[in-house]
């Protein structure tokens, strides 16, 4: 079976009701970013911290996956699909998606502030301060923040360069090293970009952009590259 791989970011959930980061009135209005997802921010205000990714989980929490994440879930049927994801919800899990990598962590597990191998499922909601690991040490939402290593970068290139199709959805492949993942794409295989606003990308072969919403676009794309079969 051929490999598809998709990198997704906020705008692949946009649709089920999750803002995104950059666009207007999306999540880093009104937040500043360091005091929230940086190492710093934590050590200085944890509470605040905690109640930022509270929020983000009580939101997505009951989120539905939309055509776009339903649909790349679908695409299984024909290829062997790896989906990187930006994303910290678990939307891809939801539509059905079976290889998911997470770059910048996961909203629903905490990870152990002494132990970065003790992470654990979070029920509910909520992280609080004195919610402790099993070693004592307070729990912190496993999140890749700024400035923090991505320890799953290594394995998304490696799937990256084994792509036989790449799509690209909802990200304004702004931050790095995921923005990276498309120069990988050997220059053969087929890049399609679905976003309504196109990010800048620079000319390639082979590449295909699709100026729409994920709901639509990703059906698109997905007649697009079964007919190139
Ligand atoms: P951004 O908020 O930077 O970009 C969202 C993209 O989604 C933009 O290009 C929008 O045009 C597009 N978009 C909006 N609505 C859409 C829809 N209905 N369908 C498809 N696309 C739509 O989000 P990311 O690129 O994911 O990192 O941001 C990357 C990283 O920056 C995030 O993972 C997060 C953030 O800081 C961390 O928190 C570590």
């Amino acid at each position: 079976m051929k490999k598809l791989v998709v990198l997704s970011g906020a705008g692949i959930s946009a649709e089920s009701g999750i803002k995104t980061f950059r666009d207007s009135g999306g999540l880093w209005d009104g937040h500043d970013i360091m005091e929230v997802a940086s190492p710093n921010g934590w050590s200085d205000n944890p509470e605040l911290v905690l109640n930022f990714y509270n929020q983000r989980r009580k939101n997505a929490l009951h989120a539905k996956p939309n055509t776009g994440h339903l649909t790349i879930a679908e695409l299984e049927k024909y290829f062997e699909v790896v989906v990187i994801t930006q994303n910290v919800d678990d939307l891809h899990e939801k539509a059905g998606s079976t290889n998911i990598i997470h770059l910048h962590g996961e909203l629903f597990k905490a990870r152990s502030t002494v132990d970065p191998l003790l992470i654990y499922d979070i029920e509910g909601w909520e992280l609080k301060s004195g919610d402790l690991c099993e070693k004592g040490a307070q729990l912190r939402p496993h999140i890749v923040w700024f400035g923090e290593m991505v320890p799953m970068m290594e394995k998304a290139m490696q799937e990256t360069i084994q792509a036989n199709v790449f799509m690209v959805v909802g990200t304004s492949l702004q931050v790095y090293p995921a923005a990276g993942l498309l120069e990988y794409v050997s220059e053969k295989v087929p890049k399609f970009i679905i976003d309504p606003k196109m990010p800048e990308v620079s000319p390639q072969s082979n590449l295909y952009l699709i100026e729409d919403k994920a709901s639509t676009g990703v059906i698109k794309a997905k007649s697009m590259i079964l007919e190139m079969e």
